[in-house]
């Protein structure tokens, strides 16, 4: 059985043990990896994620109503197998739980842009570690919004379903996220890179060069203080937005960072510059994956890890240590054979790297033979592939 098969068959069970019936349909909802442009999205800039081969499972049946009253009965298996129930014509309120909130911020964001949400009921299972940066619940949110959309054959295309699942991350949990990951869950395709304008929402897929693989590099160090301090950076951007007299720091050049920069703080200089060094980052970036151009792959990545760890602050030693080591490995200027930073909002989990396909070993064996050694938390280091975005999967496929 693949990877996929597996989880249909998790998510199947769990449906069974939960409500004692089969599942009628299945949805799957990609996570994503950051390639370039970090904390860029909410600063209405440019990004390139893509979405890759772990993902959540949604498993669904409709529901009669019950003595007149449509319910959405939930079980998360992942979570201990467990439920949440609530009713569609009532309003819907907020729980102290995770993942109760994201499903009812969905439905209830759903209701609000889509239209009338037909009882149901849910299995959802998952194979993308939480917290470690790879957008677990982006994936959870896209995927219930996905089949619940769906069932209730409401008009809603990708770009809806990705601000239904960003609504319910800001207003029912209070994660101030941008719509990246969202985005790239709902709208990915396959062995594509996702070029996303986060103020437009204008997207198109990026081809990846058949040469390139992508290795995701888990830290194994789980991000705690990142919610708070993601806030914070945020915060600190939109001051320095309003310091320039611009919307957002998409619209500062680098001219005008430098000369405008007076009464700003050393500190509100630096996070205004990594946004506007790496939105540049972008296109090059875009560029060398088509091309397939390890060397600018490598001097791009390197330089959107720098700016990150010292002008975002959102790196730890550790993280920069396995950047270095897997750097190292893969070599610099123009023999380089792959480039490879931070990905993600920081503090803890992963690293990606895009290298020559013949050379993805290389990076495995870093990250085994050079970094674990001498580091208090193993990581381990994985080739994925690139896929496409959230929809309805049959079991065999
Ligand atoms: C998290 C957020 C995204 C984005 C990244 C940093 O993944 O959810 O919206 O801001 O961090 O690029």
């Amino acid at each position: 059985m693949n990877r996929r098969d597996r989880l249909i068959a998790r998510a199947r069970q769990g449906y069974r043990l939960a409500f004692s019936k089969e599942p009628a349909r299945f949805f799957a909802a990609p996570g994503r990896v950051n390639l370039i442009g970090e904390h860029v999205d909410y600063n209405g800039g440019f990004v390139l994620p893509c979405a890759m081969n772990r993902e959540t499972i949604v498993a669904l049946s409709p529901a009669a109503e019950i003595g007149g009253q449509a319910f959405i009965e939930a079980v998360a298996i992942d979570r201990g197998q467990a439920k949440d129930r609530f009713a569609l014509h009532e309003p819907i309120e907020k729980t102290t739980d995770h993942w109760q909130n994201l499903l009812r911020g969905v439905v209830f964001f759903l209701k609000e842009r889509g239209g009338e949400v037909l009882p149901a009921r849910l299995a959802i299972a998952g194979d993308l570690p939480i917290g470690a940066g790879l957008s677990s619940s982006a994936s959870f949110a896209v995927g219930i919004a996905t089949a619940l959309a769906k069932h209730s054959r409401l008009r809603l295309d990708p770009v809806d379903i990705a601000q239904i699942a960003q609504d319910a991350e800001n207003h029912f949990l209070g994660t101030q996220c941008g719509i990246m990951d969202q985005m790239a869950s709902a709208a990915g395709e396959a062995d594509s890179a996702l070029l996303l304008d986060c103020r437009s929402l204008e997207h198109m897929p990026i081809p990846v060069a058949k040469t390139l693989s992508l290795v995701i590099i888990d830290s194994g160090i789980r991000r705690e203080l990142a919610a708070s301090a993601f806030n914070d950076r945020r915060k600190e951007c939109e001051a320095a937005a309003a310091h320039f007299g611009v919307a957002s720091l998409r619209d500062l050049t680098s001219e005008a960072l430098e000369a405008g920069r007076q009464g700003l703080s050393n500190k509100a200089y630096a996070r205004a510059r990594h946004v506007v060094s790496e939105i540049a980052r972008v296109e090059p970036v875009a560029t060398a994956l088509v091309t397939g151009d390890t060397a600018a792959l490598a001097q791009l990545m390197r330089a959107s890890h720098v700016s990150l760890r010292d002008d975002f602050e959102v790196s730890l030693p550790q993280v920069d240590r396995l950047v270095d080591v897997v750097a190292a490995a893969l070599g610099s200027g123009p023999g380089a054979m792959g480039g490879v930073r931070m990905t993600g909002a920081g503090f803890g989990g992963c690293c990606v790297a895009l290298v020559r396909s013949d050379e993805a070993e290389r990076v495995i064996d870093a990250v085994e033979n050079d970094y674990n050694p001498l580091a208090d938390i193993p990581a381990s280091a994985e080739v994925y592939s690139l896929t496409g975005g959230a929809r309805e999967v049959t079991p065999d496929q």
